[in-house]
């Protein structure tokens, strides 16, 4: 009998399944490991009978089907928040088992990871300078310090309501830009810093947002640019950079989040055409990925055992590594959208592997490890909720 890894996925209207296409890939890569991967939202519980009426895929007749499966021994947790309704279902779920082992994890939002990152000595010289958003004055305080700002909702996702200010020169002036909640794009408009407040009246500033030293990331062509990093566990439980991208986004956006109309680019291309030389590139490079293995293996000593991060990078003109924001659920797409498909391959098998070396682990517990179901499961609270890209 196959080994079960259950993927617990939440419905979108229309009874859909968000990362469906995700889904099929990782459960094909799983009937080649011995895994049966099958899909399952909080709604498909039976807790009566503890047993779970899961989606399964069937390669040779290339379709899901349903049918009534025991608990898996282990859950891959994909989900991101999608409304209060679909978030309390979850929370519910592992609350309720918590016996489970689970692969993945809610992490917290950015204010509360920017401060647990902030502990580390070598970490810390790649946080940009952030605070919580608390009055007018300290807003303008911030802004004489840094010529370039961003105000962040603290558990916002995939560019949502991001603001960029930067100073006009020769002038008390600011230029913001930015999105909506809803993700549009807001039209360029000259502030004063007294101004800013009053624009983004009804943006709950005090009690959502963080604020934080802008990295100039503009291109020559005035687009922003950003990398993201996926840092994934093997198959011996071991930290690895699975691998790194650059996005570039649209016209007229601060943002460069892939569903806000970035595109992929490989990252060798993107910081050779940037820095220059293969020696700068190179050590760029690696920096990068130091950075990447120590906040994955940071926050795991806060949050317990977790599979995999998505880690967002900027690189300053002067190739000094930024750590913007870590995502909990990432998505792979940036490396099928760059053609790096050997890459997207490893990123969606490595979970599978993973999960593998888990569940031997716990067949033959070594003395002295640390046994996993004994590792606190975080509390969530509405601070905590998933977020995706
Ligand atoms: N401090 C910053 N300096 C420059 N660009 C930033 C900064 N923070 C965010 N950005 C841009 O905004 C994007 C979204 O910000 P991020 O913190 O990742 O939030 P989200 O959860 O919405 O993805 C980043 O990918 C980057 O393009
Ligand atoms: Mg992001």
């Amino acid at each position: 009998m196959s080994t079960k890894l259950g993927v617990l996925a939440m419905y979108m209207p229309g009874r859909k399944l968000e990362e469906l296409s995700f889904y099929r890939k990782l459960s094909i890569f799983g009937q080649k490991l011995g895994v049966d991967v099958f899909i399952f939202t909080p709604d498909d519980v039976d807790d009566n009978r503890m047993r779970i009426h899961a989606l399964s895929y069937n390669k040779a007749t290339r379709s899901w089907t349903r049918r009534w499966v025991g608990f898996p021994p282990i859950v891959y947790d994909r989900c991101r928040y999608h409304g209060a309704d679909n978030y309390r279902k979850i929370t519910r779920f592992r609350q309720k088992y918590t016996k489970l082992r689970y692969l993945s994890r809610p992490l917290a939002n950015k204010w509360i990871v920017y401060r647990l990152l902030s502990e580390n000595e070598n970490i810390a010289p790649h946080l940009p300078s952030t605070v919580h958003y608390r009055s007018r004055k300290q807003l303008e305080q911030f802004l004489k310090k840094h010529p370039v700002v961003y105000m962040k909702p603290k558990s916002g996702t995939g560019g949502r309501g991001i603001v960029r200010l930067q100073r006009l020169r020769g002038s008390r002036s600011y230029l913001m830009q930015g999105r909506d909640a809803e993700r549009r794009i807001l039209p360029a408009t000259k502030v004063t810093a007294a101004q800013i407040p009053v624009r983004l009246a009804g943006w709950g500033l005090q009690s959502k947002y963080i604020v934080q030293q802008g990295i100039p990331l503009e291109l020559k062509d005035g687009r922003v640019h950003d990398f993201r990093m996926l840092v994934q566990k093997d198959g011996q439980g071991k930290w690895q950079v699975t691998g790194c991208a650059g996005r570039i986004g649209p016209p007229f956006s601060v943002t460069s989040n892939l569903h806000g109309g970035g595109k992929a680019i490989s990252m060798e291309t993107l910081l050779k055409s940037r820095f220059g030389t293969e020696e700068r590139v190179k050590t760029i490079k690696e920096t990068a990925y130091t950075l990447g293995l120590r906040v994955a293996q940071h926050l795991e000593t806060k949050f317990g055992t977790y599979c995999e991060a998505g880690i967002d990078l900027a690189v300053d003109p002067s190739g000094h590594v930024w750590l913007l924001e870590v995502n909990p659920k990432p998505s792979r797409d940036v490396f099928r959208l760059t053609g790096d498909l050997q890459t997207y391959r490893k990123a969606i098998r490595r979970p599978i592997e993973f999960a593998l070396h888990l569940l031997q682990q716990k067949a033959a517990p070594k003395a002295g490890t640390r046994h996993l179901d004994l590792v606190p499961q975080p509390r969530q609270s509405e601070s905590q909720r998933d977020r995706s890209d």
